[in-house]
């Protein structure tokens, strides 16, 4: 606007100055008697026109001639994969390509995942559905690690059908899953904002991952079956040297200083998880500490021996923790995980085989089947 009222003062003035220089030339060629030339009339046309133009500009749409805004091309949303070949997760600088709106959700999802407790645990500012724990401490670094329990396999398997609840399951019964076991809570209504979330960064983290395809690293680590049970007593001597430095002796964990969420959670009692969830199967347990823990440990660096992750699973749990209803659970009883340690079976081994093994004999009876 300023540049132009400037622009139209200028040919004002040069308009102004024309005719004055043109009167006193008129004024001096009448006097000397010479022929009166019309010298400045062209100059002066050009003025006028250039004065029209001038006011023109303040009709001119905004934006007519400002430079269209260079196209950004939006970066793929690609996966990361370590140097064996392991998905971990996607590049979260890539988000502020995506729309505002977007972003935005999936930057909650994210949070929620990390910080749960902070929204959803027993003080949560947004609800009080869970005992405290987050989601991230099971799946760590916000479900991104190699073997960390990530969730690199969510999208691209989701919805699918699962033995344990005999029907086709959606992300958002999946979270809820863990909401009601692992965090031995309640589920989230699937159109409140926190699931919208959740299941838009669920999303993003899938985007590179081809349908139907479970990159290697997702999940948690077969580790191979012992050929004995897995021993309570020699995992609560592994226990005491390797974990109750940050647990507690009563597997009680310890808060954060902001007294929201657990600098180490808790392994069993009230606000552990229930009997009900994944990491109460043996292979579970033994699979996420070999990879994970003690705090600092990866699959590539483990600090556990196979032996001392089966013992140590056994010890944690046989610590009493909630319970759940589980009646609904398995509807095919011979889909059973061979782990799972409530009956009924579609075999004759024991409960007490099925919780602590050896399973190797439960799997190959299986197999002949
Ligand atoms: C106490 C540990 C724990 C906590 C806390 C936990 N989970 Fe899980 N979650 C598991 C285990 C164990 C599995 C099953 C892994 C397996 O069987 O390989 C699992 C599986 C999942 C899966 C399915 C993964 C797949 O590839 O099939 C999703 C999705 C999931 N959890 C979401 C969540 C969300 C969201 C939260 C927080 C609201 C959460 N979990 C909290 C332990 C936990
Ligand atoms: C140096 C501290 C430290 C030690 C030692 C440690 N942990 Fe952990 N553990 C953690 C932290 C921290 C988390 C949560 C990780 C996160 O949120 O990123 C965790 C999470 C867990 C979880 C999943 C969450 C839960 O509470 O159920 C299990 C299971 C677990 N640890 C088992 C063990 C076992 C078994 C040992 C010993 C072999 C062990 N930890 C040793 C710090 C430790």
């Amino acid at each position: 606007m300023l540049p132009g009222i400037i622009v139209l003062i200028a040919v004002l003035l040069v308009l102004v100055v024309l005719h004055v220089l043109d009167d006193a030339m008129r004024t001096m060629q009448e006097r000397l008697g010479l022929p009166v030339a019309g010298g400045m009339k062209w100059g002066k046309r050009v003025t006028w026109v250039l004065l029209v133009l001038a006011l023109g500009q303040f009709f001119v749409p905004d934006g007519l001639f400002a430079p269209a805004p260079p196209i950004v091309e939006p970066l793929p949303q690609i996966a990361i994969y370590t140097s064996d070949g392991l998905w971990s997760g996607a590049d979260t600088a890539r988000l502020t390509f995506l729309d505002d709106e977007l972003e935005s959700r999936i930057r909650y999802g994210r949070e929620l995942i990390a910080r749960t407790a902070v929204y959803l645990g027993p003080n949560g500012s947004v609800a009080h559905l869970t005992n405290g724990l987050n989601c991230q401490n099971c799946h760590l670094d916000a479900g991104t690690k190699p073997w960390g329990n990530n969730y690199g396999a969510v999208w691209s398997t989701y919805p699918k059908v699962r033995s344990r609840s005999g029907k086709l399951e959606s992300v958002e019964k999946r979270v809820n899953d863990c909401m009601e076991r692992s965090l031995n809570g309640v589920a989230l209504d699937s159109m409140s904002k926190e699931m919208r979330a959740i299941v838009a960064y669920m999303e993003w983290l899938g985007t590179g991952v081809a349908k139907d395809s479970i990159p290697k690293g997702t999940g948690i680590e077969k580790l191979a079956f012992l050929d004995r049970a897995a021993d309570p007593t020699r995992g609560h001597e592994v226990f005491n040297v390797k974990c109750v430095s940050c647990h507690g002796p009563q597997g009680e964990g310890m808060l954060s200083t902001d007294g929201a969420t657990y600098q180490y959670p808790p392994l069993w009692g009230d606000h552990s998880y229930n009997q009900g969830a994944g990491l109460y199967r043996l292979s579970r347990f033994a699979g996420y500490v070999k990879a994970n823990m003690p705090q600092g440990a990866a699959y590539d660096h483990p600090q556990l021996t196979d032996e001392e992750a089966w013992d140590v699973a056994a010890f944690v749990n046989s610590q009493p923790r909630p319970a759940k209803d589980l009646t609904g659970d398995w509807p095919d009883i011979s889909k059973k995980p061979i782990d799972h340690p409530f009956g009924p079976y579609s075999d004759t081994f024991t409960e007490k085989q099925h919780k602590y093994g050896p399973f190797g004999p439960i799997a190959e009876a299986r197999q002949k089947k």
